[in-house]
């Protein structure tokens, strides 16, 4: 028997598998009994580490649900370990991390605290929204990026003179990254999201650099796809070649990947930090070595 054990939540079933086998970890796997009020039992199997314990468990749809299994299991993980690491390959709420409209709640605190109220000592996250989010918390907390992992799976393609493009201007520094590991160009274009609605518009009026181009748009992660979708259909106005799309957390929510298909996206990649068909790249060794 190991001395840590990596307990696996329903949401990240197979990544923490990897995780486990990669740090020589034993395996706790959990599973959940839902009641017809949507209540949630969590039941775990096996024994846990006295010394340690690292608990994997993304919050993707249905969001509180996946939330509050992760803090149950950390909460359980404490009652035997005295050091309890939370993974949370995909950080749900990521994105309320700021007052954007008066009088709105700025999730991120709330999650701060809870996540130190059951017993964390040090939260891993991949590619969190925007470091802003880690600034309300007081326990140990590391953001690791799958962006190496990434623009690896990228070099195997055979993509004509590309070009690396975010979206919008929040993601910058991450296509700069992307483009920098690459040994390629970057550019950000100009995009307006309406607070109330959602929706978003490209205020880019032109750009010449991606004529005869394919493209990489870069994008922390797509749940409409709205950004996605108007990104495409405005460099294909441009006369670009081939969009090809790089997102770390792919949520895809109802038909968004039908619909960025029909935009003109030829291929959509992804990690497992959310598991389904565009996850083609894994971030177990990243998160694997964040552990160490
Ligand atoms: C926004 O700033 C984010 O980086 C993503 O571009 C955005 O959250 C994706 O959401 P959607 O797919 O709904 O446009």
């Amino acid at each position: 028997m190991s001395s840590i054990s990596v307990i696996s939540g329903k949401s990240s079933e197979d990544l923490a598998k990897k995780i486990a086998k990669k740090i020589k970890a034993d395996l706790i796997k959990s599973s959940v009994k839902v009641f017809p009020d949507g209540e949630s039992k969590i039941t775990l199997s096996g024994k846990i580490s006295k010394r340690k314990s690292i608990v994997v468990q993304s919050i993707y749809p249905p969001v509180d649900s996946n939330l509050i299994q992760a803090l149950s299991l950390i909460s359980k993980a404490k009652e035997i370990s005295s050091e309890v690491i939370t993974v949370i390959p995909y950080m749900g709420y990521a994105r309320q991390d700021r007052e954007f409209l008066p009088g709105e709640v700025v999730t991120m605190k709330v999650l701060a605290k809870l996540f130190k109220g059951v017993g964390t000592s040090k939260i891993i996250v991949v590619d969190i929204h925007n470091l802003k989010g880690f600034e309300y918390f007081t326990i140990k907390n590391k953001n690791v990026t799958a962006i190496p992992e990434l623009v690896k799976y990228f070099k195997k393609l055979r993509l004509k003179n590309p070009l690396i493009v975010s979206p919008d201007q929040g993601g910058k520094e991450r296509a700069k990254e992307f483009a920098k590991e690459f040994d390629l160009e970057f550019i950000a274009l100009e995009k307006k999201r309406d607070r109330k609605t959602g929706k978003v518009k490209i205020k880019t009026k032109s750009v010449d650099e991606v004529n005869n181009r394919d493209l990489i748009l870069v994008d922390d992660m797509i749940s409409t796809g709205g950004s996605i979708i108007n990104a495409t259909q405005f460099l294909k106005k441009q006369k670009c070649k081939r969009v090809f799309v790089a997102c770390t957390h792919a949520l895809l929510m109802n038909d968004a990947e039908r619909k960025i298909r029909k935009a003109g996206v030829t291929k959509i990649v992804s990690t497992n930090t959310i598991p389904g068909k565009t996850s083609l790249v894994d971030v177990s060794n990243t998160i694997a070595k964040a552990i160490k």
